[in-house]
Order: structure tokens, then C-alpha cells, then sequence
């Protein structure tokens, strides 16, 4: 492989793993992402699997060795399985997960693994079933998230991972039965504070839980060691100090973010790249591909618009840049 220079942004920071968007469609409306009718992309403004392996091969030649798919839903897209398989033979890349609500997954596990996927993080705010179905706002679907889990486990997509966004009045009194869950069955649960993103405008700093306040509800039951941070990471990371099982990890976007360090940049299920969760802007690349851009000026365009990368969170409050309700998630995955 070609390799070249890394691909930094204007403060120094090298991106490392790229975030792919397959299709802004879900099965599931959860309320702090999805709008109540939500207006899907058309297919043909869809990234082709083509168009995604080829922009996948370009950032791995700049040192991209990490890749995530996410959605929507990236289950729901047709014929997935041949996306992670592309993706997965892509020379220089190293890790290759996603994200998912996992209600399809009982079904998808086996042949996603064989595709060459990793790891599978999925999406499960409460144990509780009739809250999670509340929330996710599709009765008759928990038990098939279990079972989605489940498999998960069984083919060896691991590290399994939950993501539970933590609202409070809403779900912020399972934080133990998840600390359970974890220690039983080993799975990395991942407390995500919310964030902006939220298709109905339901966001509000009041409801945010801060990982400060998690962790310490649950260090009046389990003594916990914190490790070091892995660079570029978002999560503070959690073990159990008994030796047990298990992982707790907290994202803590809102309150104590780490922009310092970021190495993430973004591709939208439209074609644009968001080099910035957190900031409103998008650049199209998928004019350029189907306008027949080379690989070269399709790596200028990246250099270019990743080098105009915000420096992140703390910058954008202190300029009163954050924009109140970003962009529903749906459209970018998280
Ligand atoms: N805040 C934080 N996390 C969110 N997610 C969806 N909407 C929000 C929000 N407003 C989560 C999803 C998924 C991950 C990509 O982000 O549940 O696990
Ligand atoms: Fe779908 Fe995930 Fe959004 Fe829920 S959070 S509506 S599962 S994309």
C-alpha cells in the first residue's frame, strides 16, 4: 500500500478512525434521536457500497486503520454483509465494528461475522421491557435485542459492548441493574451522556446525567479502578476492583469531553464528511466521486476539508457556537 503522510487537522490532531453512516432508515424511533416523521434519504443519495470501499481505501492509505459502521440502523441496510466483507479486505485496516440496535442481529450475527466483522456494539438503554420499548418507541422488540446480544456473544463478535444513553427521570435508576448485567456476562457497558442530537428538540442540559454523578452511584455499591485513557478515546474507562467480570465505560461528550486528542472523522450515508461531531459542518464528497474526482483529488478534498476540523466541544461553548440541536443522530451515527 501507498502510504502517505497522515491525514491532521488544523490543530495537529491525526484522524485514526473513520465513522461510517450506511443508511439514515432505522426500525426503531428512539426519542432522543429520531424526529416523529422522520423524511429518509432517497436511495440514489445513498453512498454506494462502491463509493464507500474506495473512500475507505483512501483514508487507510493516510493511516485510517480503524473503521465503524453506524446508521440509522446499519442492519437495515440490503445486503450488508457484502459492505463489511469490501471493507474488511481493504489493505490497512485493522479493526472494522458496528454499531447497531441489534433487533436484527440474531439473524445477521454468523454471516457478518464470516464477512470479517470484529466487534458489534449494541444500542440498549433499559432492562426493563416495556421502558426499553418506550423508549425506542416499537412495542414487541426486547427480546429480540436479547437474542441479537446473545448471538453476538456466541459468534465471537467481541468485545460486545452496550451503549445506554443515560436520561435522567427516564432510565437513570438502572444504572446498577446494568452494573450487574456487565459483571454477569462481561459485556463492556458503555454509559453515554445525552447529547444534542435529538430529532424532537427534547434536549435539555437538566437531563443530561453527568459520568461524574454515574460513576459515583456506582461506587457506593462497587469499588472501581479507573484505567488510563486510551488516546484518542471518549470514554473513561472503568474495571471492578473485585477482579470481576465485566467493564464500565463512560462518554462524557457533554461534561468533560477530550477534543483535545481526537482522532475521528465522519462520513454521512449522504456523502458528506463531518470532520466534527459536535459542529454543523458537513462537506460533500459524493459530488465529487460521481463527478468522477481521481483518487488523488478525492484525498486533496479530505486533506483539505479535515484541516478545517473545530477544535471541539469546550471551543464551541465558549464561543457560543454549539448549536442547540446539532443534528438528529440518525443522520450521522454517533
Ligand atoms: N445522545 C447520546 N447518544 C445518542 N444516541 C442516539 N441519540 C443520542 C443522543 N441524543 C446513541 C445511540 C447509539 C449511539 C450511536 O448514539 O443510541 O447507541
Ligand atoms: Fe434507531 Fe439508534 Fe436512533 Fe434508536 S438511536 S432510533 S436505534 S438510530
Amino acid at each position: 500500500m501507498d502510504v502517505k503522510p497522515p491525514l491532521v487537522d488544523g490543530f495537529g490532531r491525526a484522524a485514526k478512525k473513520v465513522r461510517i453512516s450506511v443508511t439514515d432508515r432505522c426500525n426503531f424511533r428512539c426519542n432522543f434521536c429520531m424526529p416523529i416523521t422522520p423524511v429518509w434519504l432517497p436511495h440514489r443519495e445513498l453512498l454506494t457500497f462502491e463509493e464507500i470501499t474506495r473512500l475507505v481505501r483512501i483514508l487507510a492509505s493516510m493511516g485510517v486503520d480503524k473503521v465503524r459502521l453506524t446508521g440509522g440502523e446499519p442492519l437495515v441496510r440490503k445486503d450488508i454483509e457484502k459492505l463489511v466483507s469490501q471493507i474488511a479486505s481493504v489493505k490497512g485496516v485493522k479493526s472494522l465494528a458496528m454499531t447497531t440496535n441489534g433487533y436484527l442481529l440474531s439473524d445477521m450475527a454468523e454471516k457478518l461475522k464470516q464477512a470479517g466483522l470484529q466487534s458489534v456494539t449494541i444500542s440498549l438503554h433499559s432492562l426493563k421491557p416495556e421502558r426499553f420499548e418506550q423508549i425506542v418507541g416499537r412495542g414487541d422488540v426486547f427480546s429480540k435485542v436479547l437474542d441479537g446480544l446473545r448471538k453476538a456473544l456466541e459468534v465471537g463478535l467481541t468485545p460486545v459492548k452496550i451503549n445506554c444513553v443515560v436520561t435522567r427521570g427516564c432510565n437513570d435508576d438502572e444504572i446498577l441493574d446494568f452494573i450487574e448485567l456487565s459483571r454477569q456476562s462481561g459485556v463492556v457497558v458503555r454509559f453515554i451522556e445525552y447529547m444534542p442530537f435529538d430529532g424532537q428538540k427534547l434536549w435539555d442540559t437538566k437531563l443530561v446525567v453527568s459520568g461524574r454523578e454515574i460513576i459515583e452511584r456506582i461506587e457506593k455499591h462497587y469499588r472501581l479502578v479507573h484505567l488510563p485513557r486510551e488516546e484518542g478515546s471518549t470514554a473513561r474507562v472503568y474495571r471492578f476492583a473485585d477482579g470481576s467480570a465485566g467493564e464500565v465505560n463512560v462518554i462524557t461528550s457533554i461534561t468533560e469531553p477530550f477534543c483535545g486528542d481526537c482522532d475521528r472523522i465522519r462520513i454521512k450515508a449522504d456523502g458528506k464528511i463531518v470532520p466534527c461531531l459536535f459542529s454543523t459542518d458537513e462537506y460533500d464528497v459524493k459530488e465529487l466521486i460521481r463527478g468522477g474526482a481521481s483518487d488523488e483529488e478525492l484525498e486533496l478534498f479530505i486533506r483539505a476539508v479535515f484541516a478545517r476540523k473545530s477544535p471541539g466541544v469546550e471551543q464551541l461553548l465558549r464561543r457560543h457556537q454549539l448549536a442547540p440541536h446539532i443534528r438528529p443522530m440518525h443522520t450521522i451515527g454517533g
